[in-house]
């Protein structure tokens, strides 16, 4: 069983009185009795706010540990991201603003982006595209992109999007496994200056990979590049000659709208299916309630739409919601680290959501950049995939919210579609707490019989019960799906470990299998990394666990420095001596190593079994999530 103690003061932010007044939920508790004292008749009213071609004979249908949401019901999600503003007063609203690297702009309102989408989903008809196929995405971040995903679904054709800095083999395994009829990518994206020949790699991607009939090619170089067989049809030649109409399909409740794959610490990555109305329920009522998104917001999600952040806040969440949505292909630190603060500038972007990664990157850096633009266009802010160490958090309020702006540090995965944990705007914030499960969930830490364990002691993070979002299963793969809710008893296992405090606020420590147990004492990774991280010298940090022969593992760091810095031996006993001060002698490194890098996911996670591989001259495992 987890078990171990951790220290919970931290510094506790309270936001203007103002932000609260203003907030959709104005009052956390008492919208948080609201729903359990009815659950489905809270997400019922949320759904009641959508339009359905068919209205549901039930909100759920549960039967532990599967679910369908609203069963009965006819809907497409196209209708409510388009058709329903077109129709009203958003007609010419701006939907989506991109930014290319070299400062190019397009804007497509919601009437125009309606039309692409049609004419787009005709194109796909026109290739013998039609209901339940699956279509494969690699393409850069380009308003095509987003096109390309609504036209799919205006259809009832699957998409599974693969972020465009996979390798050949990565993609062909999740052609393959998704069994893929059409794959539509790009000649290049631009990242950093450099064209990154996408199209050559789904060249490569292809092989062996027969369920592939066609590969639709977005053409972005001068000149044009040439397509060379029968098999390959440009972006915009699909789209010529066809009709502007493409009435939305049927799809029922349970149908799935997309596979999403996500690497599990072991074995092959896993297709997280998501199904039509649970998904869209869930993701309209976050965009709206939690980002509390407004008339005059412009949104910011730095993801990619190949994660789910970027399906649920770049995609869905924000158009359901009827708001505009900045899309960029920029990086944040081309052609220096001031770009982000200067489109945030430049746009006035108010609601910014990105990754303590991010976060960390531009803390090194320096100040001096986000100092450089005026950032008062902001309302709220977003953390998420991972801890936002309580030093980043502060950094975060103070400079880019100007202690101002709510830092909503968001938990939730894949698997469950939309935010489950957050600090409603409004609500105290805590420096290293992600906050209570939003209204319409149950969260809790528990053992591993699924008993709540008390504040202060530590567990596995759990949902209790069905939410509208949830996976519908991992496809083709029934036994993966019942390892998430059949580990402990009656709970969804998130696979992270979490502490509470009195107030109910959680913290996410880490992933389970990321703990060392140092004699008999458990220690998150993400515990020590944080203290390592408040330290003035580190920017980032990775810890892992070495066999010990006395106390079965001893803590090993890697740490990469500040600009300034240099490595020495007296800063090595200082840090040691920071994190013994910090979280207590148990976690004290036995070695610390200087690096310039530390090998992460391409969504920004570090791995640290790459790192306890390396040092231990161990198989790795699976390496395609790897970025370099
Ligand atoms: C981690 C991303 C701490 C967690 C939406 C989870 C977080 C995994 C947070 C899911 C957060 C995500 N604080 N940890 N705010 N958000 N995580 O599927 O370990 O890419 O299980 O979904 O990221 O990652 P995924």
């Amino acid at each position: 069983m987890v078990k171990f103690d951790v220290p919970l003061e931290t510094t506790v932010h309270l936001p203007d009185p103002s932000v609260r007044e203003g907030a959709r939920i104005k009052d956390y508790e008492e919208a948080y009795r609201v729903y359990l004292s009815d659950p489905e008749g809270f997400w019922e009213r949320i759904a009641g706010e959508l339009e359905w071609s068919h209205p549901w004979e039930r909100v759920l249908e549960w039967d532990y540990p599967h679910a369908r949401w609203f069963p009965g019901a006819n809907l497409n999600i196209t209708t409510n991201c388009l058709d329903r503003h077109v129709s009203g007063v958003h007609r010419s609203k701006v939907a989506l603003i991109w930014r290319g690297e070299s400062g190019e702009e397009r804007v497509l309102t919601y009437r125009m982006l309606h039309r692409e989408v049609m004419r787009f989903a005709n194109g796909l008809k026109r290739l013998g595209i039609k209901k339940g196929d699956t279509v494969c995405f690699y393409m850069p971040l380009v308003p095509e992109h987003v096109v390309a995903i609504l036209a799919c679904a205006r259809i009832g054709a699957v998409h599974t999007i693969v972020y465009a800095g996979f390798g050949a083999g990565a993609l062909n395994l999740r052609i393959r496994d998704a069994g893929a009829k059409v794959v539509i990518t790009a000649d290049a994206g631009f990242r950093r200056g450099r064209q990154i020949p996408l199209k050559s790699i789904v060249d490569k991607a292809v092989v062996g990979a027969s369920s592939v009939e066609h590969i639709i090619v977005l053409r972005r170089t001068e000149p044009s590049s040439e397509l060379y067989s029968e098999m390959e049809v440009d972006f915009y030649e699909l789209m010529e000659g066809v009709e502007d109409r493409c009435e939305p399909e049927e799809m029922a409740a349970d149908d799935p709208l997309f596979i999403l794959y996500t690497s599990g610490t072991t074995g092959p990555p896993k297709g997280i299916v998501h199904a039509c109305a649970g998904y869209m329920v869930g993701v309209y009522y976050t965009t709206k309630y939690v980002f509390d998104v407004r008339e005059h917001d412009l949104l910011w999600c730095t993801a990619d739409p190949g994660w789910i952040t970027g399906h649920s806040y770049i995609v869905y969440g924000p158009l359901l919601s009827g708001a505009s949505v900045l899309i960029t292909e920029t990086t944040p630190d081309y052609p220096d680290p001031g770009v982000w603060w200067s489109i945030i500038e430049e746009f006035g972007v108010s609601i910014f959501y990105t990754a303590p990664t991010a976060i960390r990157m531009f803390m090194k850096v320096g100040e001096e950049w986000p100092a450089r633009h005026d950032l008062s266009s902001l309302r709220i802010i977003g953390s998420v995939g991972e801890p936002l160490n309580p030093e980043a958090f502060e950094w975060y309020y103070r400079v880019i919210g100007q202690g101002r702006c709510p830092v909503l540090d968001t938990w939730w995965q894949t698997e469950t579609g939309m935010h489950m944990i957050t600090t409603i705007a409004g609500e105290p914030m805590k420096a290293g707490f992600v906050g209570r499960a939003i209204p319409g969930v149950v969260a809790d830490v528990v053992d591993k019989d699924g008993n709540s364990v008390p504040p202060g002691t530590g567990g596995f993070l759990v949902i209790r019960g069905p939410w509208p979002a949830m996976m519908k299963e991992v496809y083709r793969n029934e036994e993966r799906y019942l390892k998430y809710w059949k580990t402990i008893p009656g709970c969804y296992m998130a696979g992270d470990l979490a502490v509470k405090d009195e107030d109910g606020y959680i913290m996410v420590i880490g992933r389970a299998d990321d703990i060392i147990i140092v004699a008999g004492h458990n220690l998150g990774t993400a515990e020590v990394e944080s203290a390592l991280v408040a330290h003035e010298a580190i920017a980032e940090a990775a810890v892992i666990g070495v066999p010990d022969p006395v106390k079965g593992a001893a803590v090993k760091a890697f740490v990469i420095l500040v600009d300034g810095y240099l490595p020495s031996e007296k800063l090595t006993n200082e840090l040691i001596y920071h994190v013994r001060m910090g979280i207590g002698p148990i976690a004290m490194p036995k070695a610390i190593e200087y690096v310039e890098s530390l090998p992460k996911t391409r969504s920004g996670k570090i791995m640290r079994r790459v790192l306890r591989a390396r040092e231990l001259g161990t198989d790795p495992g699976d390496l395609s999530t790897l970025e370099d």
